[in-house]
């Protein structure tokens, strides 16, 4: 049996996707052992692990309501409590945090003060509790969002998360749907920056995106999208096209994702995730507008290789007995915490 063991614990679809058996190969290679993890099966009994690798968003969300999910949780958390020497990528209650909007949109609106003079951002927004829009109204009013409003669902993760919506005016807040949130639509000449991590690398490619609209209120309907349609490598939509009279911006600067990189990666604590960033075609700011988690790596060839050299540097700084947190992390911050987030969105 090879001495170090690496552990996946995957969704099917996520599975189905990633290729295992190239990466499975390419371990051997360097005398590591993959093992796909059956989270029905006792887990003792496929371990021992130096690292398990995980995206278990389906049934960290499907625990709120289903007992068959919360006992696989409960078993995968004990298992991991009990070996503390296992390292995990990445923690569950980082995870966790990020299938919510509401706290995702918390982080990513500190950046801009941890990371002052980087022209960084990330738009302003409201968190949505209610679907009275006499309510809403008020609270865009006073938060002085501009329009259009993009509306996201507060649930992060599912195939209804990327359900949204474009809202041209404050008669049409009558079509939001909460829990949800309310943010000012950013034109960024309709290219989207994926920027996807691993560890300490990151890579980044570029995507289509939705398309500028005239800034202010007008008369126009809700338009109502999926996200898969828009900002997928494959996507092509109406929403997308721009006409030839926008110019090509600047990519964002290396030095600015670099930092946003590293202040995130000590925020969130992970090591697998991915950020969506747009530039703002008038102030050219860097803004923020999503983190993923565990995402495709998609258009980056290097991931395999990447992901086992940041393997091969935990499994040599964690050694024979060390505890099971990366040693160039700090430990998490309590994001969810409103009175450390004054800069959030406000709450309606
Ligand atoms: N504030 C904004 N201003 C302009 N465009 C935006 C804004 N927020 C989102 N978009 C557009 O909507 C798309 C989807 O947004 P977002 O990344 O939040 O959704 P998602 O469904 O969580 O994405 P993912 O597939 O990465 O999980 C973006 O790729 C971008 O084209
Ligand atoms: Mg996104």
């Amino acid at each position: 049996m090879a001495s170090r063991r690496v552990g996946f614990c995957l969704s099917d679809k996520k599975r189905r996707r990633i290729n295992l058996s190239a990466f499975s190969d390419l371990c051997a290679g360097r005398g590591i052992e993959v093992v796909e993890i059956d989270l029905s099966q006792p887990m003792a009994s496929q371990g021992p692990f130096n690292v398990i690798v995980h995206k278990l968003s389906d049934v960290i969300v499907e625990a709120e309501y289903d007992s068959q999910s919360q006992q696989l949780l409960s078993n995968f958390q004990n298992y991991i409590s009990a070996h503390p020497q296992t390292l995990l990528l990445d923690p569950l209650p980082a995870m966790t945090q990020l299938l919510d909007r509401f706290a995702s949109y918390r982080i990513m609106s500190q950046l801009q003060n941890t990371l002052k003079g980087k022209s960084i951002c990330c738009p302003p927004y409201l968190e949505i509790n209610t679907s009275d829009p006499s309510v809403i109204q008020a609270a865009v009013r006073s938060r002085q969002l501009s329009y259009p409003l993009i509306c996201k669902t507060r649930v992060a993760h599912g195939s209804r998360s990327h359900e949204m919506s474009l809202i041209f005016s404050e008669v049409r807040l009558c079509d939001v749907r909460s829990p949800c949130i309310l943010q000012s639509f950013v034109n960024h000449g309709a290219v989207l920056h994926k920027v996807f991590v691993v560890g300490d690398d990151h890579f980044t490619v570029e995507r289509p995106s939705l398309k500028n609209f005239p800034p202010g209120p007008c008369d126009r309907s809700t338009i109502f999208f999926n996200s898969h349609d828009v900002s997928k490598p494959e996507s092509s939509s109406h929403l997308t096209a721009l006409d030839d009279t926008m110019p090509r911006l600047p990519p964002p600067s290396s030095d600015a994702m670099v930092a946003l990189v590293r202040q995130l990666r000590v925020e969130l604590g992970m090591a697998l995730f991915g950020v969506d960033v747009i530039v703002n075609i008038h102030t050219h700011t860097l803004t923020v507008i999503d983190i993923n988690i565990f995402p495709g790596y998609e258009g980056v060839p290097q991931f395999f290789s990447s992901l086992l050299s940041y393997i091969e540097s935990i499994m040599e700084k964690q050694g024979p007995s060390e505890p099971a947190v990366d040693p160039d992390l700090s430990p998490q911050p309590s994001h969810c915490h409103e009175e450390l987030c004054p800069a959030g969105g406000d709450k309606f």
